[in-house]
């Protein structure tokens, strides 16, 4: 399967909004935003950040061909004590295209894109205790758990356990 990855950009805003509002759609209890909210927002939060080229809060994205089937973003907040750290999140490829090695290379090219930000030393995400393929994927990636979150609710009142996760910059070296 010929797919490649990069960071998305604004001509790539309408694509972006379709996925993403399709990831929520099709599987709602791997995130915490809700479909319901998010397709009544005239922009998305991340759209600002794909305009802007933003440095520490983007979108990477697999593509078969010129089709985008799979998205993957980070996110470093504006905290000069946190400015170490960044959040992978809103993880997802085409159920078409899962199982085909897309969603860890997705990740692999994200995990590449935040850590040429120089200060970056770990990278975090949660994701939710019942979603296996997402759960093996980032153990394949090299992300351990630091903490577990229970009874977390989602956007739809869904009661759910997180597990929170977190890659340090040399360990993604050697998984990579
Ligand atoms: C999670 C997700 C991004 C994985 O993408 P993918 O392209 O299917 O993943 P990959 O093919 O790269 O698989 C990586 C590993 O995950 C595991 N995996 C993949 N699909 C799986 C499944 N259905 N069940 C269990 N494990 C699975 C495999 O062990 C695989 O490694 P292997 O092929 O060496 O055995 C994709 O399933 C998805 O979009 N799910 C819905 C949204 C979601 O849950 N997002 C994550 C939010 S944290």
């Amino acid at each position: 399967m010929g797919i490649t990855y990069r960071k998305l950009s604004s001509k790539d805003l309408v694509d972006y909004r379709e996925i993403r509002l399709e990831s929520l759609k099709e599987y709602p209890d791997s995130f915490g935003a809700s479909y319901e909210d998010q397709k009544i927002k005239k922009k998305l939060g991340f759209e600002e950040y794909i305009e802007q080229e933003h440095p520490d809060k983007f979108i990477v994205g697999a593509f078969d061909n010129t089709q985008l089937v799979g998205i993957c973003g980070f996110f470093r907040e504006d905290n000069a004590k946190r400015m170490n750290a960044g959040e992978i999140i809103q993880m997802y490829v085409k159920s078409k295209y899962q199982s085909n090695k897309v969603g860890y290379w997705l990740l692999q090219a994200t995990l590449d894109e935040a850590l040429r930000i120089k200060e970056i030393d770990n990278v975090e995400l949660g994701v939710y205790a019942s979603n296996q393929s997402a759960n093996t994927l980032c153990e394949k990636a090299g992300f351990e758990e630091y903490g577990f979150k229970e009874n977390q609710f989602n956007d739809r009142g869904t009661q759910l356990n997180r597990r929170l996760m977190v890659l340090s910059r040399d360990k993604h070296m050697t998984y990579r």
